[in-house]
Order: structure tokens, then C-alpha cells, then sequence
């Protein structure tokens, strides 16, 4: 063969694997839409977590200012009310007129007091999740009398803040929903950690949730709770029988 001919034989030879080796890599328009689809659902996750992060970071802020600033002025208040209850009365009605005031600035203590925690439950910030979840199970028992039993062990719950908020948000709504809907007369909420990963079950005995119950275009509980697992890279499934609810819950922890 002529030196030429070799060359040409060579390049042709190129070409052609080169050829194959692009329409091997060039995806399928079904690939194609499944690959964009999985970059749009992994933006619109990024965007839940980044937007989560500042909702909370806003929901402690006004909480601290709203016990900071307005929760002293009205303490102060009170103060002076029982001060001025002190001193002989001018007359009965005036008497009367500032125990009311007293007890009306006691039910605005109360109801900041409700109002900031749950914008922000102090409970996370002074004993962290296992005593947060502690409170709200044994509110839940007082308020509801539905009996519920937590199965955590605390040296298991220590978490960074964006889990721990997420965790304590998602109990709260399944509780609150719990008390709502499910005619229940026992929960059981039961978190575990194995492997780099935290389970978290929350259990009840009522109705069941339906098929279409997941589906109302007003749900926002359940659709919140969604979100909250994944912008922290988890996954949660919603299940419903007639011997009741199950929510599961499985997140990647950190190293
Ligand atoms: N534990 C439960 N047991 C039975 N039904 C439930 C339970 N949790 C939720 N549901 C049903 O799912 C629906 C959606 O819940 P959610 O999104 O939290 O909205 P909302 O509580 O505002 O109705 C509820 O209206 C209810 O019918
Ligand atoms: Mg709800």
C-alpha cells in the first residue's frame, strides 16, 4: 500500500471511531429530558433549603425581639399594676378597673410567650432536640390526652440547628394534625440513628390517613413537611391504613 493510501486509510479509520464514539455519548431525547428533569428538581431543592434557612433565621429574630423588647415592657407593666394595687384605692370601681388591667396584661404575657415560641421554640435552644421533643410530647398528653410515647436516646439527637428546627417542625405539625384528624388514642414517635443516617417515625392509632386526603390543594401540613425533609437531602413517605397513620422519615446526617 502506497504511503498515501495508508494515511488516507488511517484518518478514515479515525473519523469512523470518533463518529461512534460521539453518538455513544450523545444522550437519547428521553435521557436527555430525564437528565433535566433531575437538574430542575436538585435546583428547586436548593432553593427550599436556601429559602427554609432564611425563614428561620427570621422566625428566631422576630421571636427575640418579641421577648426581648416587648416581653420586658410588659413585665415592667405588671410591676407597676401591682405596685399601684398596693396603695390604698381612690374608690372600688377604679379598684376593679386596675385588677382588670391586671389580668388582661397577664393574658398579653401569655399569648407573646405562645407566639414566640412558636416562631422559635426556646426548648431547641436550651436543651436541644431531645428536651424540645420531650416538651411538645408531654404538651401534647396535657392538652389532647392522647397517650404518646417518645423512643429516643439524646446522646443520639445532638444535631446541627438546621436539622434539629427541621425534626422539631415536622413532629410539631404531625402532632398538631394528629390532634386534628386522626381520632387517635395513642402515638408513638420514635427516632433512631444507624449507618450516617437518622430514622424518625412518627406513629398513630386513628383513622388512617387517604389517598386523598394527601392530595387537597389546600394541604399545607403535609406539603411543608415535604419540603422540610427535602432541603435537608432526606426522603419521607406518608402511609395511611385503617389501623393508622405512619409518616417515615429517613435523613443523611453529616459526618
Ligand atoms: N394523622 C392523620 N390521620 C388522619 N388524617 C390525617 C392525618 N394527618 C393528616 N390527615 C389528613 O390529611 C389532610 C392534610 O393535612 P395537612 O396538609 O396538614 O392540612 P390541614 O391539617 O391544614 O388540613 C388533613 O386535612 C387530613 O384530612
Ligand atoms: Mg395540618
Amino acid at each position: 500500500m502506497r504511503p498515501t493510501s495508508l494515511l488516507l486509510a488511517a484518518t478514515l479509520l479515525l473519523a469512523a471511531r470518533l463518529t461512534l464514539r460521539m453518538t455513544a455519548c450523545q444522550p437519547s431525547p428521553a435521557e436527555q429530558r430525564e437528565a433535566d428533569a433531575r437538574a430542575r428538581l436538585a435546583g428547586r431543592r436548593a432553593t427550599d433549603y436556601a429559602l427554609e434557612n432564611i425563614r428561620e433565621e427570621e422566625r428566631a429574630y422576630i421571636a427575640r425581639e418579641l421577648h426581648d423588647d416587648l416581653g420586658q415592657l410588659l413585665a415592667t407593666l405588671r410591676v407597676d399594676m401591682s405596685l399601684l394595687l398596693q396603695q390604698p384605692a381612690a374608690n372600688p370601681a377604679m379598684r376593679e378597673l386596675m385588677t382588670g388591667m391586671d389580668e388582661r396584661l397577664l393574658s398579653a404575657i401569655t399569648s407573646l410567650r405562645r407566639i414566640a415560641s412558636n416562631l422559635r421554640p426556646r426548648a431547641l435552644d436550651e436543651g436541644g432536640l431531645y428536651f424540645a421533643l420531650q416538651s411538645l410530647r408531654h404538651d401534647f398528653e396535657q392538652r389532647h390526652g392522647i397517650a404518646c410515647k417518645l423512643e429516643a436516646r439524646e446522646c443520639e439527637l445532638v444535631l446541627n440547628d438546621r436539622t434539629s428546627t427541621a425534626i422539631y417542625r415536622i413532629v410539631q405539625e404531625s402532632l398538631t394534625n394528629i390532634a386534628r384528624h386522626a381520632d387517635a388514642s395513642h402515638v408513638r414517635i420514635a427516632l433512631r440513628r444507624a449507618c450516617g443516617m437518622l430514622h424518625v417515625t412518627i406513629d398513630d392509632d386513628g383513622r388512617g390517613i387517604a389517598q386523598s386526603d394527601m392530595e387537597k390543594p389546600a394541604s399545607f401540613g403535609l406539603l411543608g413537611m415535604r419540603e422540610r425533609v427535602w432541603a435537608i437531602r432526606g426522603d419521607i413517605a406518608i402511609t395511611g391504613s385503617p389501623r393508622g397513620t405512619r409518616i417515615a422519615i429517613h435523613l443523611p446526617l453529616p459526618e
